[in-house]
């Protein structure tokens, strides 16, 4: 499914369960220490798409560890992203050559709860989901608007090692499956390169809201 709103140079893997063959490397399990069993399941069923992911690009399986601030390690030349949430769990890869940095997000499509949208969103998206909820009412534009801050985190962060906030980036969405960020906070001084808008795509389907973002890269 996720597949359907990547460019065809990411590869992707996903799963609507937790897979019984998955593994981790001893790295893996060291990184994630003791927690509870819904984390440890999703931590490695994800595991186990990247790692099919990273098979579509001819690379053998890698442990993939959090870096700063959560954000995993790829292996060199690799660019990639994962998400988790109930009943799904997605990773996207690509080589650092053909993608500057990506990310991708799922959520359950569902309305956020009260409280939240005012939270992460610039007047001008909230008006926007407001009139976009008017005319397709189907969808949780809210939810929506969400998933796709946390793409554009998930790309922002590994490119820049660096925070953005939900104000840092203004996000428009279109209900033909398209979307646009543009980035509003300042470069990191170290980072000129530093994306300054990122093009995605969104899909809801089957009790899901997926986004995706990428960065073309800037050779
Ligand atoms: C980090 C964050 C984006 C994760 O999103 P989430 O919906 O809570 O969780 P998901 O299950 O979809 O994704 C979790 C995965 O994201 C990845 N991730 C975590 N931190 C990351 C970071 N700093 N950079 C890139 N990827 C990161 C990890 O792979 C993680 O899974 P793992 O711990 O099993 O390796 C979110 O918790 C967060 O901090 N958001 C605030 C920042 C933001 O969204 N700003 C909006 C900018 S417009």
């Amino acid at each position: 499914m996720i597949d359907e709103i990547l460019p065809a140079v990411v590869m992707s893997a996903e799963s609507f369960g937790d897979e019984p063959d998955a593994w981790l490397f001893p790295e893996e399990r060291t990184a994630l220490g003791e927690v509870g069993e819904p984390r440890r399941r999703e931590y490695t069923t994800v595991r186990h798409c990247a790692r099919r992911a990273l098979g579509g690009l001819g690379l053998a399986p890698a442990p993939l560890v959090a870096g700063p601030r959560g954000a995993p390690r790829w292996p060199e030349g690799v660019v990639g992203s994962m998400t988790h949430c109930a009943g799904y769990r997605a990773a996207a890869t690509a080589h650092r050559s053909d993608v500057h940095t990506l990310g991708i997000d799922a959520e359950p499509h569902a309305p956020l709860p009260d409280g939240v949208l005012e939270y992460i969103a610039l007047p001008r998206e909230a008006s926007e989901v407001t009139r976009l909820a008017r005319h397709t009412p189907a969808v949780h534009w809210d939810r929506l608007l969400f998933c796709a801050k946390e793409a554009v985190y998930k790309a922002w962060f590994p490119a820049t090692q660096s925070w953005l906030g939900f104000d840092g980036a203004a996000i428009s969405l279109a209900p033909d499956g398209t979307l646009l960020a543009r980035v509003l906070s300042p470069a990191p001084s170290q980072h000129v390169a530093a994306p300054r808008e990122f093009a995605g795509r969104w899909l809801v389907r089957d009790g899901l809201v997926l986004a995706c973002v990428v960065s073309p890269t800037l050779d």
